[in-house]
């Protein structure tokens, strides 16, 4: 209680002197705030498939950080970016930092994506906010905070920007099986912004909607097909069902640097599969790291420039 929000650069950022890319260390929290410094392309690589950094604009911003890296060592950048990309299979953002820094891949570039990144969670946030009416009771699935963009965040960041307006009432926040983003990491930035929430298991949302007890389902997106469909962290899809079940508006905040246009369906997005030991050291596990949510299932996509139903984009 006290911390302050984080900036931006507490997040990411990227250091001259070294050169390096030095990012707050998200497997650590919340218990600890310690930061992980990069020095090299592969460092930065494993740190991305680790998952000290995480959530599909973050992993966007620290890539072109890595290419400015690549760039500032003499390294190949081609390779470097390449390396890059194929760190994580979903999140669309990657491959589109690499496409924007290609030209001009020097840490002023990165750092103007870094800010741009920000600006666009900061209008998302604001138009997301108008669709809460007084009093509203979200549930979120996995962190689309600060943390996951880099800044302000986009799911959160819209949950922020309701409550600053006096229309939230309270945060039901999922723990997100298996790597616990939403018990881990939500929460900490809910706790910090002095947004009511609690916990529950993300097997008690149907229930609790059920119950009456939630308004609306807010998440963010790893990456949104030409045709509205949206691959989020596994366990999305099962809210956007219940969501459909119990009535309850379903919403998609994310930047357009997650819109994907040459990817025209959910069933053409790749999804990540993580190893079986994050479930269980003990038994063969299957760990699928995202799912898809068809356009049908979802009531409004906000973006940077407002508000759309998922079937208009
Ligand atoms: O595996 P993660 O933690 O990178 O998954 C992140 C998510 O699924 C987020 O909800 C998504 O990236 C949106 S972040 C603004």
């Amino acid at each position: 209680m006290g911390r302050r929000n984080l900036d931006p650069e507490d997040i990411v950022r990227y250091e001259e002197d070294g050169p390096k890319v030095v990012l707050l260390d998200q497997r650590r929290l919340p218990d600890e705030e310690v930061e992980l410094e990069c020095r090299t392309v592969d460092e930065l690589v494993v740190a991305i498939r680790e998952l000290a950094i995480r959530g599909a604009p973050a992993i966007g911003v620290a890539a072109a950080y890595g290419l400015a890296l690549a760039a500032a060592r003499g390294d190949d950048v081609d390779a470097a970016a390449a390396a890059l990309a194929a760190s994580r299979p979903t999140a669309v953002n990657l491959t589109w930092a690499l496409a924007e820094l290609q030209d001009d891949p020097t840490p002023a570039r990165a750092r103007r994506l870094h800010e741009e990144e920000v600006e666009r969670c900061r209008a998302m946030a604001a138009h997301a906010a108008a669709l809460f009416g007084p009093g509203t009771r979200a549930l979120t699935h996995c962190n689309a905070g600060g943390l996951a963009t880099g800044g302000y965040g986009s799911a959160v960041g819209a949950l922020r920007a309701a409550w600053e307006r006096g229309l939230l009432e309270h945060v039901w926040v999922d723990e997100t099986r298996p790597l616990l983003q939403g018990s881990r990491l939500t929460a900490w930035e809910l706790e910090t912004a002095g947004i009511p929430h609690a916990v529950i298991a993300d097997s008690a949302a149907a229930s609790l909607m059920a119950a009456g007890e939630v308004d609306c389902v807010v998440t963010g997106a790893d990456r949104i097909a030409a045709n509205g469909d949206t691959a989020n962290k596994i366990g999305t899809y099962s809210l956007a069902v219940l969501a459909a079940h119990h009535e309850l508006p379903f919403y998609v905040v994310a930047p357009t640097s997650t819109i994907d246009l040459e990817t025209p369906t959910g069933a053409d997005i790749p999804i990540e599969e993580r190893s079986g030991a994050e479930l269980t050291a003990r038994f063969p596990a299957r760990n699928p790291a995202f799912d898809v949510t068809p356009a049908a299932l979802i009531t409004a996509i906000v973006t940077e420039h407002g508000v759309r139903q998922a079937v208009a984009l």
